[in-house]
């Protein structure tokens, strides 16, 4: 395998540091990691881990190695990935392949590096290495006991490459978990939106209208804290039952023309390109800032909202202004997911949770019986037993 892509080895000691500070917060893997350490049972397996790369994500693949896999480390984010982390993974052995705001060709080229390892099990978030594993790497797919995929947009992606019939490989859907996305997507995303948001603008969520754009387990997180802080919520969402649903949990409910008009913020979090886009523009209020919380950077259209202004200025880190006919609109992070491109992502304790289902799914591809290529929930013994982990952690016993 090439050597370790490290860009700033001088940040290792406080890449370190970050490890060290999640990992006292992270108290389900640290529970798995002392079983693993024992039992080791991935000896002689090796296993690739692609997701947002930082401090949480170090943690996951530092538990998957106590158990004694070899592990390779890969971003699914240029914008995620953290330098300081990288350093310090390599400096405990890892090889690590990502850069903190690599160019798209130098990401493929990072994940076919990492896939050198030849691995057994795969840890994806976002569906990209399933796709450089079917498109660039298939000799890699026999060997391959599975990937696990972490996110909707990657779960939707796996679904399509099923239903076209061109899926080789087990994917186990992490995020169709309960303990996924009842609290990754609603209370993950819910707190390190308003955090990222804050971060970058300096302004007040209290009095102000809040539109969220897409009332899915993300969007539900989303407005539920803008309501905690004192904002006025408002949904655009075109499934009738999801519409209903956001209605009667007190939100204002309407037509984008109607809503965008009154929205101070607007996020979208649908997992769909465009759904703020060219038409919606002209209905924008003078001053709204607008923010993507979805997986993907085109489901605000940025290239079409710079075409539509007259003039574009950045107005603080992470802030670029845009001025339309009726006034200035600001788009936070380039419409990339911005709670990981202007924050720090979710909270350790979400992060142990959905890290904890991958740790114990990469148990279950590499320990059980191989699984046929296809699609296959987390088992429920393993959503179970997070969430028993989960609450002897916070000391709760429930019989
Ligand atoms: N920011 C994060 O940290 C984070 C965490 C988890 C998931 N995600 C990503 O967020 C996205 C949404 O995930 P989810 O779990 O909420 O998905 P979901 O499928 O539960 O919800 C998406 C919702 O968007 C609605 N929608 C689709 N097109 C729309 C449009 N044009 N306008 C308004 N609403 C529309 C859908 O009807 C659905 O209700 C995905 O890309 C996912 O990968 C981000």
């Amino acid at each position: 395998m090439k050597p370790s892509l490290v860009a700033r080895p001088e940040l290792a000691r406080q890449g370190a540091q970050k490890i060290d500070w999640v990992r006292r917060h992270m108290p389900i893997l640290s529970r798995l990691e002392e079983e693993f350490s024992a039992d080791r049972p991935f000896a002689g397996k090796r296993v690739v881990v692609c997701v947002h790369l930082e401090a949480k994500t170090a943690n996951l693949a530092l538990v998957l190695r106590a158990g004694g896999a070899e592990v390779a480390v890969t971003g699914s984010n240029p914008d995620s990935t953290k330098d300081d982390v990288v350093a310090a993974l390599a400096d405990q052995g890892l090889k690590v392949y990502a850069r903190h705001g690599a160019s798209p060709q130098e990401m493929l080229d990072s994940m076919s590096d990492a896939l050198d390892l030849r691995p057994h099990a795969v840890v994806d978030d976002g569906g990209d290495l399933l796709e450089v594993l079917h498109d660039r790497r298939r000799e890699l797919l026999p060997e391959l006991a599975g990937v696990c995929e972490e996110t909707t947009t990657g779960v939707e992606r796996a679904r399509e490459r099923q239903a076209s019939g061109g899926l080789q490989t087990a994917v186990m859907l992490i995020n169709d978990a309960r303990c996924k996305y009842l609290f990754d997507n609603v209370h993950g995303t819910g707190q390190s939106v308003w955090d990222a948001v804050m971060r970058s603008t300096n302004l007040s969520i209290a009095g102000k209208s809040v539109c969220v754009m897409g009332f899915g387990w993300c969007g539900r997180g989303i407005a539920l804290r803008a309501a905690g802080l004192g904002a006025r919520v408002s949904v655009i969402e075109p499934d009738p039952i999801k519409a209903a649903d956001a209605l009667m949990t007190g939100y204002h409910v309407g037509s984008a023309a109607e809503l965008l008009a009154k929205a101070d913020f607007v996020v979208t979090a649908t997992g769909v390109a465009a759904t703020l886009s060219e038409p919606h523009f002209a209905h924008l209020k003078p001053g709204a800032i607008l923010a993507n919380a979805g997986h993907f950077w085109d489901e605000i259209d940025a290239s079409s909202l710079a075409a539509a202004g007259t003039e574009q200025r950045t107005m603080r880190e992470n802030v670029t202004g845009t001025r339309l006919p009726q006034g200035w609109v600001y788009l936070l992070g380039e419409g990339h997911i911005v709670n990981i491109a202007c924050a720090d992502g979710h909270p350790a304790e979400i992060m142990d949770t959905s890290f904890a289902l991958q740790a114990l799914s990469v148990h279950a591809l590499l320990t059980g019986p191989s699984p046929e290529p296809g699609l296959h929930p987390v088992p429920e013994s393993v959503d179970r037993r997070v969430a028993e982990l989960k609450l002897a952690a916070a000391g709760v016993t429930i019989a």
